[in-house]
């Protein structure tokens, strides 16, 4: 007997990043050479999961009342402080002047992403995303029982404002609402940055819908990788957002801190309207308290001391320089070797990831991993995780890939 609630039935995950890692560490177990490139997690030069000595220090030293304990569920004020700190760094005040706020903490930039979609849909609704994304976005709106509609995201080699502007019309011309996801900077999987003036368009189209609700879940996972050392001024966006525009920021904890399984995030709402702001704290608080109850103790006592000590903060930046550095040397490679060798990607700016299109996936997945290579296939894409190589792995990549897809095509 099959015993399964109807909205449950086929729901089954495919080409999850977490499974093709398996594959490829299964492989590696074989075979030490084989080149891993699926995880979005940050490795050394030696081939080890990255860890920042500040952080790991601070985590081992927690008392157990900070380590083992719950947390709140909105993960508490000095939580909250640290974030919005860590976040908006210099633009906080001015921005928090400009706009009202509701703070709630979840596991992972994954869990701020799901309150904001459940709190800002209903069943039957549609989402708006690019037409090449994060895989559980869509996920996640399918399991909310969602519907997704996809705008062309690039427009040559910049953001595709008139195609989104496109598909936005449809679906508010359908349900009167507009939700959205964007991840920015350092977008996965292409590696694209908007340009400044980029974002501030989608934000004036926005604000020009003044009787439509717009939600926009502005996902920063990758924020803290922007090689642009003024990338926070977009913030600064925000503080002209309309009455009808509430803004979602998605805080992960994950690549910032490399404390992915640690489950660190939290969800940061801007609007305009204090009381509805209010009330909404209320929600997204209920939320995280029915879905997950509370998050993490350690990595949010792990922010809070960091938040308090000067000398750990500025500890820490130095080594984010450090591995900023070895990021932006193993894309340097890539990407030169890619253009070199007739491989074309997607935009890349900074970031994780660089990806490639291409026909033929399946067949050109056969051939990497007949060679020995384990990427993520996307639509219609393959997408390299520079992030987990180290640059003597990446040597030579760019040319076994351009191999595998003219073998297949
Ligand atoms: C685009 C994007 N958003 C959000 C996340 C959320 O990560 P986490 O839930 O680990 O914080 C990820 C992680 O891979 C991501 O790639």
């Amino acid at each position: 007997m099959k015993i399964i609630a109807k909205h449950s039935e086929g729901k089954m995950l495919k080409n999850d990043v977490f499974q093709i890692s398996e594959q490829a560490k299964a492989a590696k177990l074989i075979n030490p050479n084989v080149i891993d490139a699926t995880v979005g997690a940050f490795y050394d030069e030696k081939g080890k999961l990255y860890k920042y000595k500040v952080i790991d220090k601070i985590l081992k030293k927690l008392p157990d009342e900070e380590f083992y304990s719950y947390a709140s569920t909105s993960g508490g004020s000095a939580y909250r402080e640290a974030v919005l700190n860590w976040v908006f760094k210099d633009k906080r005040e001015s921005l928090l002047q400009a706009k009202k706020y509701a703070f709630v903490a979840t596991p992972g930039g994954t869990g701020a992403i799901f309150n904001s979609l459940y709190n800002s849909l209903d069943k039957g609704e549609t989402l708006l995303l690019p037409n090449i994304y994060w895989g559980p976005y869509a996920n996640m709106a399918s399991d909310q029982d969602l519907k997704v509609l996809e705008y062309s995201m690039f427009k040559k080699d910049s953001f595709n404002i008139e195609g989104f502007i496109e598909k936005a019309e449809e679906i508010i011309e359908k349900q009167n609402k507009l939700v959205t996801i964007i991840n920015d900077p350092c977008h996965n999987p292409t590696g694209y940055t908007m340009k400044e003036e980029e974002l501030a368009s989608v934000i004036e189209y926005m604000n020009s819908k003044k009787n439509t609700p717009c939600v926009l879940i502005y996902d920063i996972a990758y924020m803290d990788f922007s090689f642009n050392s003024t990338i926070r001024n977009r913030f600064s966006l925000f503080k002209d957002a309309g009455e009808n525009v509430l803004i979602s920021i998605a805080f992960s904890g994950s690549k910032t801190f490399s404390v992915y399984g640690l489950r660190m995030g939290a969800a940061i709402y801007l609007g305009s309207d204090k009381e509805f702001l209010n009330e909404l704290q209320a929600i997204i608080t209920f939320t995280g308290r029915t879905h997950w109850s509370n998050c993490t103790a350690a990595p949010i006592n792990m922010i809070v001391e960091l938040d308090k000590k000067p000398k750990k903060y500025s500890d820490f930046m130095k080594q984010v320089v450090y591995a900023m550095e070895m990021l932006k040397e193993r894309a340097d490679i890539f990407v030169s070797e890619a253009k070199e060798n007739g491989l074309s990607h997607y935009p890349y700016v900074e970031g994780f990831f660089i990806t490639i299109p291409c026909n033929n996936l399946e067949k050109v997945i056969k051939n990497l991993n007949d060679d020995g290579i384990y990427l993520v296939p996307v639509k219609g894409a393959v997408r390299v995780a520079i992030c987990s190589l180290t640059k003597v792995a990446i040597q030579g990549l760019a040319k076994r890939i351009k191999t595998a897809i003219d073998l297949a095509n």
